[in-house]
């Protein structure tokens, strides 16, 4: 199984159709915390649905398009994050990422992140990260800036959810910027 080791308590291992009744329960556990932001929680209504998702995501990871690893913290499945796409042309893939409530707080997903872009770019020789987030989702966006990203821009009304548009801000990290940081020791 590919997996990446974060440090002594996170490992992220690609998601596989054996997963899918482990991740479907955590989401169903968590609809209220993560419906506010992932609309598509709403459609996980039951393991096939999970099922069909991470075997979408094996195959972007096959084809090089996408990689979903889940969190295991502290060997129990917390969360995922995700390159929900991978532009091999350009060379830039995006990030996503959600975590059960409880696991929230302890630096999870920033630790997470941090690994899945040092993957990116010094493996998978990457040129640039784009994590996008709604304006509202505070928590989300304290992500890219606790790591240093720079927010690039403003998508006006992008995000519908539920009852209104939400404008995304997309942050963006460039291969030299994160080396740069951390030779400054930033990271
Ligand atoms: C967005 C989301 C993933 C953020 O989770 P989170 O737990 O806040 O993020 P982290 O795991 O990086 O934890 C950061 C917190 O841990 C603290 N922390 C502790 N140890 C840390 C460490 N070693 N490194 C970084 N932060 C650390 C930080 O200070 C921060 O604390 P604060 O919340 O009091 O400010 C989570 O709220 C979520 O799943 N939301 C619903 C889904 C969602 O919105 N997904 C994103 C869509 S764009």
């Amino acid at each position: 199984m590919f997996a990446l080791r974060v440090d002594d308590e996170i490992e992220l291992r690609l998601l596989e159709e054996q997963h899918a009744e482990e991740i479907f329960a955590l989401v169903d556990s968590n609809r209220a915390h993560l419906r506010e932001w992932l609309p598509w929680v709403d459609e996980e209504v039951s393991a096939n649905a999970a099922r069909d998702y991470i075997k979408m995501m094996r195959e972007r990871f096959t084809a090089f398009t996408g990689m979903a690893m889940g969190i295991w913290h502290q060997d129990r499945l917390a969360g995922a994050v995700s390159f929900v796409n991978i532009d091999q042309q350009s060379r830039w893939a995006e990030i996503g990422y959600w975590i059960d409530a409880p696991s929230q707080g302890h630096g999870i997903i920033t630790r997470s992140c941090r690994a899945m872009i040092n993957y990116a770019f010094d493996d998978l020789k990457l040129n640039r990260i784009v994590i996008r987030c709604a304006d509202g989702n505070h928590r989300s966006r304290a992500i890219p800036e606790r790591l240093g990203f720079r927010q690039e821009g403003r998508l006006r009304q992008t995000i519908w959810l539920y009852d209104r548009f939400w404008d995304a801000l997309i942050y963006g990290m460039l291969a030299d910027e994160w080396k740069a940081q951390k030779q400054k020791g930033r990271l």
